[in-house]
């Protein structure tokens, strides 16, 4: 985080903080959230007993996204992020997700009354919420630990989803090449290429949302299997440099996001066990590197339902492993996206 408007040590003190102090530590964090091509499709409205967080519909990609799945997924990770949020001083949050049929785009709300003491996990996990990074490319040839994997399935699942990690090698050789399918089908399709370019700002934007060139390799890297990158710099010649290798490095730990159900209140859950896995393998110094190519053309997602995810809804697709990582992303300021119960914006950042 940029800088917490209010020190948490007075938020966590024994006097209940005012509601929108509280409102503005928490959605400091929850903005740090990961979310597709770095949209943040949300922002909170705060009132003395609670925050609503909302989806921010003119941020979906109606090309890319048209169900909102993606969306939804992004503003579950951020949901993660404010419980987390209010973990770490020390309240126990009550979430009720998409609480209002008649609003669908009201996430959930959140609310606190009792208090117990963070354990050490949790305050763990809230330190990587500014510092996690999304990597791309490929990663060190070291194994991660199996409890590591365990204890990453057992996450997803306290949220409603299911992390199959796939180690058979025909199926690995399968997700890599259904993800490299769909990136040059994307790539092909002009509505989509003009929707992506419009969130990959050219070096030297002052933008603080899309994915910066600070975010992504100039040269993709090669792994083997290889799954392919999203074309941010669509041939501009963004992005850092790195060393190029003469051989294709490791894919790391191949991993599929799903669930069980595909509703809205499922997508949310996904996005919650994603920043669950995330901040996860960020204390153990694991980084993840993201793909959704494939689960944005309806068949190649069919085919991974049906063929490599024991028929449960792919909801992402992720890569973990060990890696020295330079990506330096961008969010809009916490102010910006919180408001008062009745629509005014909420003055924080004064503390
Ligand atoms: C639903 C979802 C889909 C994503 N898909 C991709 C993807 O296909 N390729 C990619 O490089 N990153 C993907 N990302 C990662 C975002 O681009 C990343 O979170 C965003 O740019 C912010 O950067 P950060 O995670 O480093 O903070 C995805 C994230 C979410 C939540």
């Amino acid at each position: 985080m940029d800088s917490l408007p209010v020190p948490a040590a007075r938020l966590a003190g024994p006097q209940p903080p005012a509601g929108v102090e509280l409102a503005g530590y928490v959605v400091a964090a929850a903005v740090w959230a990961p979310s597709v091509h770095n949209t943040q499709p949300w922002w909170f409205s705060a009132s003395g007993h609670g925050i609503s967080l909302h989806a921010d519909a003119g941020r979906q990609l109606p090309v890319a996204d048209p169900r909102g799945r993606e969306m939804m997924i992004s503003c579950g990770a951020a949901l993660f992020t404010a419980r987390l949020a209010l973990r770490s001083l020390g309240y126990v949050p009550e979430t009720s997700v998409l609480p209002d049929p008649a609003q669908p785009l009201l996430v959930a709300r959140l609310s606190w009354r009792q208090r117990v003491a963070a354990t050490g996990f949790e305050q763990r996990l809230f330190t990587q919420v500014p510092l996690r990074r999304t990597h791309r490319g490929g990663f060190d040839p070291l194994p991660l630990a199996p409890e590591f994997l365990t204890a990453l399935q057992e996450g997803a699942r306290r949220d409603g989803a299911v992390l199959h990690v796939i180690t058979d090698e025909g199926h690995r050789a399968a997700l890599a090449a259904v993800t490299e399918t769909a990136e040059y089908a994307l790539r092909a399709d002009g509505m989509y290429a003009r929707e992506l370019a419009g969130w990959a700002p050219p070096p030297g934007s002052a933008r603080r949302d899309g994915v910066p060139h600070t975010a992504y390799p100039a040269r993709g890297e090669r792994t083997f299997p290889h799954f392919a990158d999203r074309d941010f710099a669509h041939g501009r010649g963004w992005g850092t440099a790195r060393p190029s290798l003469a051989v294709p490095r490791s894919p790391g730990v191949v991993c599929l996001l799903a669930t069980a159900g595909d509703r809205p209140a499922d997508w949310v859950n996904a996005g919650q066990a994603l920043q669950r896995a995330l901040l996860t393998s960020a204390t153990c110094g694991v980084a993840a590197a993201l793909h959704s190519q494939p689960l944005e053309r309806a068949r190649l997602r069919e085919f991974i339902r049906t063929h490599l995810s024991d028929g449960s809804h792919p909801q992402l697709v992720l890569r973990l492993g060990t890696v020295i990582q330079t990506a330096v992303s961008v969010r809009r300021p916490p102010a910006s996206v919180l408001f008062a119960s009745g629509g005014e914006h909420l003055r924080i950042g004064q503390g």
